[in-house]
């Protein structure tokens, strides 16, 4: 019976080290090196920058959109502008990341900005604000895919979950915060030109980095 465990025990270790995903070892020439990484996790991380630069390139558009003479709010312009460098920068940390564990960075990649297919011409400040938190929702979304892709390179699901998964969720909120709090302002403008007050008032929050 004690042999039996024994062996059930022996049995089940080597199934679960055969089931693990393997790591893609090679060993440089030269220099000592050795480049370690599960391929499904790269090239999950490598697909997932292209959303990074896409969120990056439409919160630019929007910011530039909002900033403009005629549609004046310059507080969510700024919140959107820099939302499209912190994005920008995200897809930079990913990049960097790839460099760090050695992983070839080349044409084939293929990142491209396809502006018709996701810009709008124009966008209301409450439709913007919902346009950013379902940008986000879906980032974050695509982000835990990521970390499962991931689940067997201990150290690409650490980075993805903290600090990047952590922003994506304190982005979130913020987000969902800011609609919250332009829907509750506007909620005692019944009038076009109430609403544009309480828009107006709301940008001035903005501005001041109360989001
Ligand atoms: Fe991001």
């Amino acid at each position: 019976m004690h042999r039996l465990s024994l062996f059930m025990i022996a049995l089940v270790g080597c199934l679960s080290i055969t089931g693990a995903t393997e790591f893609n070892c090679k060993r440089g020439t030269g220099f000592p090196k050795e480049v370690c990484y599960v391929p499904e996790c790269t090239n999950a991380i490598k697909d997932h920058i292209k959303y990074e630069f896409n969120a990056a390139f439409k919160y630019m558009y929007m910011g530039a959109y909002f900033g403009q003479d005629v549609v004046d709010r310059p507080g969510i312009s700024k919140f959107l502008l820099e939302a499209a460098s912190e994005e920008r920068s995200h897809a930079i940390q990913m990049l960097d990341y790839l460099n760090l564990r050695g992983i070839k960075i080349d044409s084939t990649l293929g990142y491209s900005f396809d502006a018709d297919t996701i810009l709008e011409t124009s966008f209301t400040y409450q439709g913007a604000l919902e346009e950013a938190l379902n940008m986000e929702i879906e980032v974050t979304d695509l982000i835990n895919n990521v970390v499962a892709k991931c689940a067997d390179d201990y150290h690409g699901a650490d980075v993805f979950t903290n600090p990047i998964l952590d922003e994506q969720h304190d982005g979130v909120r913020k987000l969902q915060g800011a609609v919250k709090a332009l829907h509750d302002l506007s909620a005692g403008y019944g009038t076009p030109a109430g609403l544009n007050l309480a828009e107006y008032l709301f940008d001035k929050k903005m501005m001041s980095g109360e989001f």
